[in-house]
């Protein structure tokens, strides 16, 4: 058989989209700990992955019961075991079976994307070789997902023919970093790749301090993006009111995320669409107003996989 697959695997999350589902898992990968092979483990599958004989744990499953988490953003990231373990337990959620074909699309932060393309290749060669099957890899640039995510339909098939013609800006707005893309008649328009060291954490970081000066209560990064989430936070066990922090915090990254915009694109008059993509646009969605040709695409969070699955959908056709 023949599969079309998507992996966008960021910093915070890991998205994949395949021709049967869309699914994401935190990009956390743990040590394997004994004893928790425990078959009734709340129900949920133990995301597990085996590199060269030894287990490592992933995602949530990490999360909870890791003791040790291998950090994602070292120098060296695409080189390293935990990148190969998201990477490899991407693919086991895809089912494949020995003897498959798989076109695969996936994608590096822009700032990476020249020095780290052909280790990637070679990384996704090797795991697929492991595996059994055969992979035809494409490699882009991160926010080029979004702009196929438009470009082309579910089928593959050319939807939207007027952005090929033309220029169109792409900002991906992720967890630690925000990408930017400039299209020019569908050449990436080399000075204008790059990355902002802003993202979704930034804002995070933020907040967790606040709640810290507000009320002495000291949480981890996952539990203030829940605190974001709910708008609330328990403190002594009594609920408090965040939203004034939060959009207070969500506004400032914002206007970071618009002025580092605005040293590559200026008022980006010359552009003619530009696309906004990632889950920090859908966090950020009420604060960013700064370009009013901008729009945010539908599915913000999943736009990067979905549009590299429909890229590797025309090599299956
Ligand atoms: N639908 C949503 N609504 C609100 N916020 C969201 C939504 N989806 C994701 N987010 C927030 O956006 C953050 C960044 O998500 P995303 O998956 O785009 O980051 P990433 O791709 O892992 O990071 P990077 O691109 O920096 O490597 C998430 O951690 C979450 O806080
Ligand atoms: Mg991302």
């Amino acid at each position: 058989m023949k599969y079309a697959i998507g992996i966008d695997i960021g910093y915070g999350n890991t998205k994949l989209v395949t021709a049967a589902n869309w699914s994401s898992f935190s990009s956390l990968v743990g040590n394997f700990e004994e004893g928790i092979n425990i078959p009734d483990f709340g129900g949920r599958p133990l995301e597990v992955v085996d590199l060269g004989g030894e287990k490592y744990l992933i995602g949530e499953t990490a999360r909870k019961h890791s003791t040790r988490i291998y950090s994602s953003r070292d120098r060296g990231w695409i080189a390293s075991k935990a990148y190969r373990a998201l990477l490899k337990f991407a693919l086991q959620k895809c089912n494949l079976k020995e003897g498959d074909t798989a076109a695969i699309t996936t994608g590096l932060p822009a700032a990476y994307f020249r020095t780290d393309k052909e280790l990637l290749a070679a990384l996704i060669a090797e795991v697929a070789e492991e595996a059994r099957i055969t992979a035809k890899v494409s490699i882009l640039p991160q926010p080029m997902g979004a702009f196929f995510a438009q470009f082309f339909d579910e089928k593959g098939h050319v939807l939207d023919e007027r952005l090929a013609s033309g220029r169109v800006g792409i900002l991906d707005i992720g967890y630690y970093t925000t990408d930017l893309v400039t299209l020019d008649h569908l050449d990436i328009v080399d000075k204008q790749l790059g990355s902002i060291e802003s993202g979704v954490s930034t804002a995070l970081e933020a907040i967790k301090r606040d709640l810290y000066d507000a009320w002495q209560v000291n949480l981890d990064l996952h539990r203030t993006e829940e605190a974001l989430r709910k708008g609330k936070v328990t403190v002594f066990g009594e609920e408090r009111d965040i939203t004034s922090i939060r959009n207070q915090r969500l506004k400032e990254l914002a206007g970071e995320i618009e002025s580092q915009a605005r040293t590559i694109w200026g008022n980006a008059a010359d552009l003619g669409r530009i696309l906004l993509a990632g889950g920090g646009a859908a966090l950020l969605s009420e604060h960013l107003s700064f370009y009013r040709h901008a729009k945010i695409v539908r599915d913000p969070a999943y736009a990067i996989a979905n549009g590299f699955f429909r890229h590797a959908i025309r090599k299956c056709i």
